[in-house]
């Protein structure tokens, strides 16, 4: 039928996402909900119904599949059948639930699915992180130098590079793991260990390399350690800092740049983590204040730059689709910029504004994704 001469408007099908997050007996399932509702409160705005949807529950062949529905009136997660959903969020909260059999054959199906599109498959590793940015020119001139843990490591030559050296699992976060080596100069015990455990750092000292060595391996046990020649941070009133970043896909499936925050270690930290003692503050302010406003300026464009030419390489390097990362970049005394780890399932920045644009960036790219077809099979995910 034609009104008025005009072709009728072709009703657009509403776009249908699914988070997913982890199957669990005790609740509708394992995940940060908060930030789930937060997500689905925005899609909303934007015609983008999103569900959260679990491993054990979804099926690639059925036409509907059971999901978990946000209800706002009595704030519950309502279980409903929702048709398949095309574009899938992995917001599986740990290592050890996506790394299981089952929740990998999933993720696989939806990888080589015609018409699914997911994106960041899977957590990071530390290791692969710098193997990848090694291989670009741009990249690497980013990343301290790091090494695997093993029997053969030598020490000695990364603290001839800095007085300073940290370890940290490949398979850390948060500041779980993380050690800290320092060489003082003229001390009868002048190698000293530090660990972090909860906000504070425990300390043990050592005359000897050897004797340092003989203690990391009883500490390090079996477990996956990356060493890594550590920066020495600008610091704010006597407290080193970093910036945290984040980068996503935009409505456009370009990557942008969401923002920067700033963390500042907590005064008994070897890390900059807020939950181990450390606090939020501006990047501008902190920078500022060590380098001078016109400086700061130039380093934060800097650091815009390197994010995304590091977002870039570490996708290629990946060989899956990626829609976002945090990254955590230090800058040292001369203003230069350091890589130490990116984030494939970020956490929320506390910055209000970056949290806003964060959210409405994931729903737009999730809308992009959703109106376009995939691509050719070597596109692994979206
Ligand atoms: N090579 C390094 N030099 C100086 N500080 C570092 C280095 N690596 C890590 N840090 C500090 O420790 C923090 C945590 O390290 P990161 O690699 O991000 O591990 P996690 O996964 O535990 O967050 C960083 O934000 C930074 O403050
Ligand atoms: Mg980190």
């Amino acid at each position: 039928m034609e009104l008025n001469g005009q072709p009728p408007r072709k009703r657009k099908k509403p776009v249908i996402v699914a988070i997913l997050a982890m199957h669990d007996d005790g609740k509708p399932f394992r995940g940060n909900s908060q930030n789930f509702v937060d997500l689905i409160e925005t899609g909303l705005k934007h015609g983008v119904h999103m569900y959260v949807i679990t491993p054990r529950d979804f099926q690639l062949k059925r036409r509907s599949v059971p999901a978990y529905a946000y209800d706002r009136a009595t704030n519950t997660w309502v279980r409903q059948h929702i048709p398949r959903p095309v574009v899938i969020y992995n917001r599986l909260p740990y290592r050890k639930d996506e790394e299981s059999p089952e929740v990998q054959e999933i993720l696989k199906k939806c990888m080589e699915h015609p018409h699914v599109r997911i994106f960041n498959p899977s957590f990071f590793n530390k290791w692969q992180l710098f193997e990848w940015l090694r291989k670009s020119q741009t990249t690497r001139s980013f990343i301290p130098h790091t090494v695997q843990w093993g029997r053969q490591v030598r020490l000695l030559p990364l603290f001839a590079k800095s007085p300073l050296i940290y370890l940290k699992p490949e398979s850390g976060k948060a500041g779980a793991g993380i050690m800290q080596l320092r060489r003082l100069k003229k001390a009868r015990q002048p190698y000293v260990l530090n660990i972090q455990s909860g906000k504070a750092a425990k300390t043990y000292r050592f005359r000897s390399i050897k004797r340092l060595k003989h203690k990391l391996h009883t500490l390090i046990g079996k477990e996956r350690y990356i060493v890594q020649q550590g920066i020495l941070l600008s610091h704010h009133e006597k407290r080193p800092f970093d910036l945290r970043v984040l980068v996503q896909k935009n409505g456009r499936g370009v990557w942008s740049l969401t923002g920067i925050g700033a963390r500042i270690a907590g005064s008994k930290s070897i890390t900059t983590h807020v939950p181990r003692g450390g606090s939020i503050d501006d990047p501008k302010k902190l920078l500022s204040a060590v380098f001078g406003p016109e400086e700061a300026e130039r380093i934060l464009r800097r650091v815009r730059i390197a994010a995304l030419s590091i977002a870039r390489q570490i996708e290629s390097g990946s060989q899956s689709a990626l829609g976002e990362m945090s990254m955590d970049i230090g800058v040292d005394a001369k203003g230069q910029l350091w890589f130490f780890e990116a984030n494939s399932k970020p956490m929320r920045f506390d910055e209000p504004h970056i949290r806003e644009k964060s959210l409405v960036n994931i729903v737009l790219y999730c809308k992009y994704l959703a109106n376009r077809p995939k691509r050719k099979k070597k596109d692994r995910g979206a």
